[in-house]
This record gives C-alpha cells, sequence and structure tokens, in this order.
C-alpha cells in the first residue's frame, strides 16, 4: 500500500533524454474517427468493479446531497443556474443577453435587442423560486423589464396609450443601465477580481478553505500583435504578482509545485495566428515569449499550465508543448502542465503521446483533464466546412466514457502524470476518488461554480481531497468568451443545440 499522495520518480539511470520530436501521426489519425467504433474502445478503457461502481454510486449521492443542502448558502451562480437551468426560454435569452450585451457598443442597437429578447420572456415564474439574492434580483430585473417593453408594445393610440409609449421610452435607458448591470453582477460571480491584485487578494478565502488556485487571465485568440503584447504583459505581471504572494519556492519538485498557485496559459492569446499551418512562424515568434513566461514562472515557484482550447489549435499546441519540455533552461522542471479535452476522439491518443513524452524527457507532466468547453462552435466548425464528421463526441455520454477512460490511463502512471482532474459532476468526482485511492492527483473546479458540490471534497473533515480552483482575472469586457462558454456548457447537459 502506498502512503497518500506517494508517487514512484523517474531513476537518474537510463537513456539519455533525447530532444529529436515524437511522431504525432497516431493522433491525427483518430481527428474524425467514427464515433461507435472508438466508443467501444473507451468502454473498455473505463471499467470499473461492482464493487467500485457500488462505491462510487454511493459517494456520489452523499455529494450530490450535501451539495442541494449547501447550494443556497453559496447562491451565487450555482443557485442562478439551477434556477433557470438554462434551458428554459429565460434562460435562453438571458444568455444571448449577456453575450450581446457585453458587446453591443450603441444605446440604440442595446434597446433594440432587450426589446426583442426580454419582451417575450415569462420571468415571474421564476420570482421567489430561489433563497439566492443574486437570482431573486436579476429576476426582478429581468422581468420589470419584460413588463415595460410588453406594455410599450402593446399600447395603442388611445389617450392613456401616449402616456405609456413616453413611459416606456424614457425608462429605455434605465432598463438599458439596468440590464448592464445585471450582465455586470453575473460576470462578477465568473470573476476573481478584476485584476491581479484584487484576486489575489479575494483567493485568500478559498486558500483558507485548502484550495490552491491556478489563475487564467481572461483574454484569448489575439488579433493582432499589439493584443498578443498586451495579453503577454499581462501574464508576466500575474506571474510576478502572484509569485510574491505565494513566497519563496522551495524545493523544486511535483509535490511542492502543485501545494502553490499556477498560472494557466491560453497560447492563442501570444499569437494573433496561433493555428494549424503557421508552426514555422510560431516557432521563431511565439515560443521565444513562452519560454520567458515559463522562466518567470520557474523562478516564482509557479507551475504553468497550456489550455486547451478550439481542436484545430490542437497539435501546434502539441508541437509547442514539446519544444517547451526540450528547453535546456527548463530542463528538468516539472512545473509545465497541458489541458487535455475529453471530448476530443483524440484525447486517448494525446495521452498516450503524453506519456512517451515524459518517458522520453524523464519528468511528470501536469495534465488537467476537462470535458470541454467549445462543444458548440467545434459541431457548427465541422458543419460549416463540410467534414465527413466531427473532431468531438456528438453525445454526451461518449464524452463521459472518454473522460473516465482517460482518468483511469492517467491514475495509471503517477510516474509520467500527475493528473488534475477538473470537473463539476458528482459522478465523476466519485469515480476519481475511488480510483484514485492513495494516488497523487488533485481535483479542480471553476471559480463561482461547483463550490456546493466540493465543499465534501476539499474539507479535511470530507474527502480530504487536493483541490484547485481555476479562477479567471480581468476586466468585464475579457469576460465574454469565457462567460458564454460556461453558459453553453450547463446548457449542453440538457440540450444540445444553439439558439442564439
Ligand atoms: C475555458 O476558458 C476553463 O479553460 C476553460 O473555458
Amino acid at each position: 500500500m502506498v502512503a497518500n499522495g506517494a508517487r514512484e520518480t523517474w531513476s537518474s539511470a537510463g537513456a539519455a533524454p533525447t530532444s529529436a520530436p515524437l511522431p504525432r501521426d497516431e493522433i491525427s489519425e483518430f481527428h474524425l474517427r467514427d464515433e461507435a467504433r472508438l466508443v467501444g474502445g473507451l468502454i473498455e478503457r473505463a471499467v470499473y468493479t461492482a464493487d467500485e461502481r457500488q462505491r462510487i454510486a454511493t459517494l456520489a449521492e452523499r455529494l450530490v446531497g450535501a451539495a442541494r443542502v449547501g447550494r443556497t448558502k453559496h447562491g451565487g451562480l450555482d443557485a442562478f443556474m439551477h434556477e433557470y437551468g438554462l434551458t428554459s426560454e429565460e434562460g435562453v435569452t438571458l444568455l444571448c443577453l449577456a453575450e450581446a450585451l457585453l458587446r453591443i457598443p450603441d444605446a440604440d442597437t442595446a434597446d433594440a435587442l432587450i426589446d426583442e429578447r426580454v419582451g417575450s420572456g415569462d420571468w415571474e415564474r421564476h420570482l421567489g423560486h430561489s433563497e439566492s439574492l443574486l437570482v431573486n434580483a436579476s429576476t426582478f430585473g429581468l422581468m420589470l423589464t419584460g413588463r415595460i417593453v410588453r406594455l410599450g408594445r402593446s399600447a395603442g393610440s388611445g389617450p392613456g396609450a401616449v402616456l405609456k409609449r413616453l413611459v416606456a421610452r424614457s425608462g429605455e435607458p434605465v432598463i438599458r443601465q439596468a440590464m448592464r448591470q445585471a450582465v455586470r453582477i453575473l460576470g462578477d460571480q465568473f470573476v476573481l477580481g478584476r485584476n491581479i491584485e484584487s484576486a489575489i487578494s479575494n483567493a485568500w478565502e478559498y486558500e483558507k478553505q485548502g484550495y490552491v488556485i491556478s489563475y487564467d487571465m481572461l483574454g484569448e485568440a489575439a488579433r493582432t500583435e499589439k493584443d498578443a503584447a498586451r495579453y503577454h504583459a499581462r501574464y508576466a505581471t500575474a506571474i510576478e504578482a502572484v509569485g510574491k504572494s505565494a513566497g519563496a519556492p522551495g524545493v523544486e519538485n511535483i509535490e511542492t509545485l502543485t501545494r502553490r498557485p499556477g498560472i494557466s496559459i491560453k497560447l492563442s492569446a501570444l499569437h494573433p495566428r496561433f493555428e494549424p499551418g503557421k508552426e514555422a512562424r510560431l516557432e521563431t515568434e511565439l515560443l521565444p515569449d513562452l519560454l520567458e513566461l515559463a522562466r518567470l514562472a520557474r523562478a516564482r515557484g509557479l507551475a504553468i499550465t497550456i489550455d486547451a482550447e478550439e481542436q484545430d489549435r490542437l497539435d501546434p499546441t502539441l508541437m509547442i508543448f514539446e519544444r517547451l519540455l526540450h528547453a535546456p533552461e527548463l530542463a528538468n522542471w516539472p512545473g509545465i502542465g497541458i489541458a487535455v479535452q475529453a471530448y476530443g476522439k483524440r484525447a486517448v491518443p494525446v495521452l498516450r503521446w503524453l506519456k512517451r513524452l515524459a518517458e522520453t524527457t524523464r519528468r511528470t507532466i501536469p495534465v488537467r483533464l476537462v470535458k470541454g468547453a467549445y462543444w458548440d462552435s467545434e459541431i457548427k466548425l465541422a458543419q460549416e466546412r463540410g467534414l465527413p464528421g466531427y473532431p468531438v463526441f456528438t453525445a454526451k455520454t461518449h464524452t463521459d466514457v472518454s473522460y473516465l477512460a482517460c482518468m483511469r490511463f492517467l491514475l495509471g502512471d503517477t510516474r509520467a502524470f500527475y493528473p488534475q482532474l477538473a470537473t463539476h459532476n458528482a459522478h465523476t468526482i466519485a469515480a476519481a476518488h475511488v480510483a484514485g485511492g492513495t494516488l497523487s492527483f488533485e481535483m479542480q473546479r471553476l471559480h463561482g461554480m461547483g463550490e456546493a458540490l466540493y465543499e465534501d471534497v476539499v474539507s479535511k473533515s470530507g474527502l480530504a481531497r487536493r483541490c484547485r480552483v481555476y479562477a479567471p482575472v480581468g476586466a468585464h469586457e475579457d469576460l465574454l468568451a469565457y462567460l458564454v462558454r460556461r453558459l453553453r456548457e450547463r446548457r449542453q447537459h440538457v440540450v444540445r443545440q444553439s439558439s442564439c
């Protein structure tokens, strides 16, 4: 029996690390592979014994029960999403509105949108159902707006109608302000701080509960070099500030590093052409910038995670990741992690490739396993291009099976991997707890989500698992893409179609 958190380490003997690139052909072969065939293989990898299944079911039930009790206490987004489920007409309306209002600069268009989207909702239905102040405040605001807009529309040309129209009209800027405010309130639930300083000070609430943080600087898909330079500076500032607040780095090994905060980096933020076919440019232009950030992070004792984005960017991400691992100035540093999306058909081959990379570079790679947040756009893009298949699983259950298979794979080799299992699903958390036993790994959740569910997971009197919160930092202007992914992801649990 291994001690809690124990791991095997690479012996110093054996083959010298080689820097020749590992072929990625096997990964590419899985790109659009037949879903049914693929799932058959994944099911075999995701097997649990009858006893394990029983333990998982019991634990999942306990976690859900505790989360139900805790939900009203935590309020915030959990309560909000529970109320709307974001599958109702109103939920979808809110989602579209949130997306659009943050983007629309002129007042007239914003008003027209509010009129069109909000006028038809049955907001009263939700009022008073939830104990959470946020839910009721937002519902109230929307209800009020819905009423006024409806009043404006139905006003005819009678004497009172003119007055009503006037009220409706003079009310619109007020409504617009209120709506923007409501969206800001919603946004505040998702960001830990508008700048890194406030995020660091807000992180204290989490740290005293036993969580560590991965700071995510909002901003992605840089359009110009100027954008990329701005994001780069933001990452560098964040690394300095987080490093300072985390104190002296200590011993440079995976156990020490993973008990400290980390930084998540989106490569598309660092280069305006982070896409396939641009490998040569990325190597000369993006890699040096990334190396600089990684060096800074190493000096501060902070691990970095290369975030997963669209499926198109997977191959260049792996190419850059491998280059980072071979960089002489980062040699022997186990602080370079990567996120892998289980909804991608290439997930298992990517893990197999990463395992070989860990072996050839003789290091432990932290891998954040996620389900994937770009589902809507992946499906749309594949259809638009007329591809013969999809790069992601189309059925939610297939993604779940893939996640369990990937989890087994990661936990099966904690010398090659430090598994970072990111999920808000009670059953998946329970499966990780049962399959992971005393191995060294952590669970992750997003700031503003899964709070009640994780209470029992992180607490010393509960599962006492190592847990990390992925926490976005930034202004509302940069929140949009992230926010929409969260709302869509939530909606996909039930409905898989886009209505925006
Ligand atoms: C996202 O940005 C959490 O990395 C994930 O949607």
